[in-house]
């Protein structure tokens, strides 16, 4: 029986976010490079843009390229560099089928431009869509993405626009890349490591946190379901007691 049937429809969450890690181990227990896993790791990105697409999550994020995975060997970068174009290129019109909107976040300026242009035409093109929306994290760090916001914020301020006894969560939420988004509920990492890697460390404040010591290559559709309803057989308190929380459930 597929844990798809567990489910609790009512209670999907609405943002999920993935740290997608494990490529390189599952190539090289395989005797192969770590390029290999990293191709061999867009069948479990396809397979959780079908699944969470299925149960009508609104948003999934992948962490695809950090900021310092600019630091990983040149053939590395370059062959990920690639990848990405190939994947975007290849994957488009499924997308569109499947009703998904695209979403990039990251620090633009440091993607080859070849990069920017694909991206940039899958995003249009994709534009039309209202299903699920993708939000890939290409080039991204907390820490870049933080300071940038301190930093556009600042300008604001100096400008006049912004008072600042008037900042608060709800506005300083505005500046991130991920304004308007809702943050997510639910943050899945592959791989056995139980880090967050500079990955929305904002935004996962109260988020459950999901780690399996599966590889990404071999992450599937049921293994995505299998992370929702163990979010679901979780109670999220926000700073609350379990009492208050099962009062509020009956109301
Ligand atoms: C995740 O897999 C993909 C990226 C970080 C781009 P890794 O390449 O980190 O694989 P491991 O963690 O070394 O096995
Ligand atoms: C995190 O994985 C980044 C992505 C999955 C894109 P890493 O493999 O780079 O993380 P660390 O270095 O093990 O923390
Ligand atoms: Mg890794």
């Amino acid at each position: 029986m597929s844990c798809v049937d567990d489910i609790d429809i009512k209670r999907i969450p609405r943002h999920v976010a993935i740290i997608m890690d494990g490529n390189g181990r599952w190539a090289a227990r395989r005797g192969n490079d770590r390029i290999f896993g990293h191709t061999r790791g867009v069948e479990a990105v396809r397979a959780s843009i079908k699944a969470a697409g299925k149960i009508g999550v609104s948003y999934l994020t992948l962490y695809a390229f950090s900021t310092e995975n600019w630091n990983r060997p040149k053939i590395e970068v370059d062959a990920l560099m690639g990848l990405l174009v190939n994947v975007i290129t290849a994957e488009s019109n499924e997308l569109l089928k499947q009703n998904v909107q695209l979403k990039i976040i990251g620090d633009r300026s440091s993607l080859p431009p070849d990069v920017c242009k694909e991206v940039d035409r899958v995003v249009e093109m994709l534009s039309v869509n209202d299903g699920l929306t993708v939000v890939m994290a290409l080039s991204y760090s907390s820490h870049w993405e933080i300071i940038n916001a301190v930093k556009t914020l600042a300008v604001d301020v100096k400008k006049g626009k912004i008072n600042p006894e008037d900042i608060s969560r709800e506005l300083f939420d505005g500046y991130l890349s991920t304004a308007e988004i809702p943050n997510p509920e639910l943050m899945i990492r592959t791989s056995g490591e139980n880090r967050l890697s500079n990955f929305l460390l904002w935004q996962l404040a109260y988020a459950e946190l999901y780690f399996t010591p599966k590889l990404w290559p071999d992450f599937s559709e049921e293994d995505f379901y299998e992370a929702i309803c163990n979010f679901q057989h979780r109670e999220r308190r926000f700073g609350m007691t379990s009492e208050q929380i099962k009062k509020t459930k009956l109301k």
